[in-house]
């Protein structure tokens, strides 16, 4: 437990009991108050998860604590049924520098592979919900990890992605070497993984690594107005193409093609496909009701 930042094991205690939304817009867990993250709901129909890493003094250096509360929140909002998107967000200055190199440094292998060290990170993929990067600032590292782990990256004009851990003699480990090649591709990557390079924002926005680009200033609120984009649909259709989008990373064309097609047919089965269906031929706007 001594490798953990301080709210870790409070929270890890805590982290059996169901977290509960209190009146007001912030949400809170049994344990208390989240440390590292700010969170409530935003847009106008306050149907848009927002999480904001909080460790300015760090540059949102992803400790285990702070990870642990990102994935609570994520959980949160997923159980959430007002809820149909999530945004990510840190400071101007830095959505993540990387996971926290001070825990890391003087950890062993031994260590890492018995405590399956960090693997919990992964769960962020796992959110039902659409979950949108809004990046500022550096995302190197696990913060570059955590971006691409989201389902779309918006960037701001000065946001910087890398991987440098080579510079301190690792390699990424929360699925960078994959998640990066398939973004950008081969050579990109390579050169990003083997310098420790990185790329602003409209290189990111060229390769693919991100969807847009805006200024700093407008970053978060036009994230936010993607999530309500997001949120006005069915909720239960969202999640059935988020499925479909992300078996492209994991099967072959053949089998992906069979998979979309079990999810397009399964849509037939809600209430929600037939109220879209009907709304359009009768010239209204579709009232879904997530079922
Ligand atoms: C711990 C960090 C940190 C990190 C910054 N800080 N990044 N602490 N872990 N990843 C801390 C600094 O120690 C410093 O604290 C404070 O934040 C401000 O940082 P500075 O370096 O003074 O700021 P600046 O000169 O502006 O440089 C910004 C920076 C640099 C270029 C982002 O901080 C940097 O290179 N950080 C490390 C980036 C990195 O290597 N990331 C990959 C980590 S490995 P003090 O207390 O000294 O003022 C990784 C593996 C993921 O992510 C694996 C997942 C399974």
């Amino acid at each position: 437990m001594a490798f953990l930042c301080r709210s870790a094991a409070s929270l890890l205690k805590s982290s059996r009991a169901a977290p509960v939304l209190l009146s007001g817009s912030r949400l809170y867990s049994s344990g208390g108050q989240y440390e590292y993250i700010l969170v409530e709901k935003r847009g106008e129909k306050s149907n848009v998860g927002f999480i904001q890493l909080n460790r300015p003094k760090a540059l949102n250096a992803l400790c285990d604590g702070l990870m642990r509360e990102v994935i609570q929140a994520l959980e949160v909002f997923d159980a959430d049924a007002d809820v149909g998107a999530v945004v990510i967000t840190g400071s101007e200055r830095a959505f993540a520098a990387g996971a926290d190199i001070k825990e890391m440094q003087n950890k062993t292998f031994q260590e890492c592979y018995t405590t399956k060290f960090l693997a919990h990170w992964c769960k962020v993929a796992d959110a039902r919900k659409p979950v949108i990067a809004a990046v500022n600032g550096f995302a190197l590292g696990g913060g570059c990890e955590l971006a691409m782990m989201c389902d779309i990256i918006y960037a701001g004009e000065k946001a910087q992605f890398g991987q440098p851990e080579i510079l301190l003699g690792t390699i990424p480990g929360a699925g960078g070497t994959q998640r990066l090649t398939r973004a950008v591709g081969k050579s990109l990557a390579m050169e990003m993984v083997l310098t420790g390079d990185r790329i602003n924002a409209q290189e990111a926005k060229q390769s693919g690594l991100v969807s847009k680009v805006y200024p700093v200033d407008q970053l978060v609120s036009e994230a936010i107005i993607c999530g309500e984009k997001i949120s006005a649909n069915s909720k239960l259709v969202s999640a059935m193409a988020k499925e479909a989008v992300n078996a492209a990373f994991e099967l072959s064309l053949a089998e992906g093609n069979r998979f979309e097609k079990r999810l397009f047919n399964a849509t037939f089965a809600t209430a929600d496909r037939k109220e879209g269906m009907t709304a359009f031929v009768e010239k209204r706007k579709a009232s879904f009701q997530d079922s």
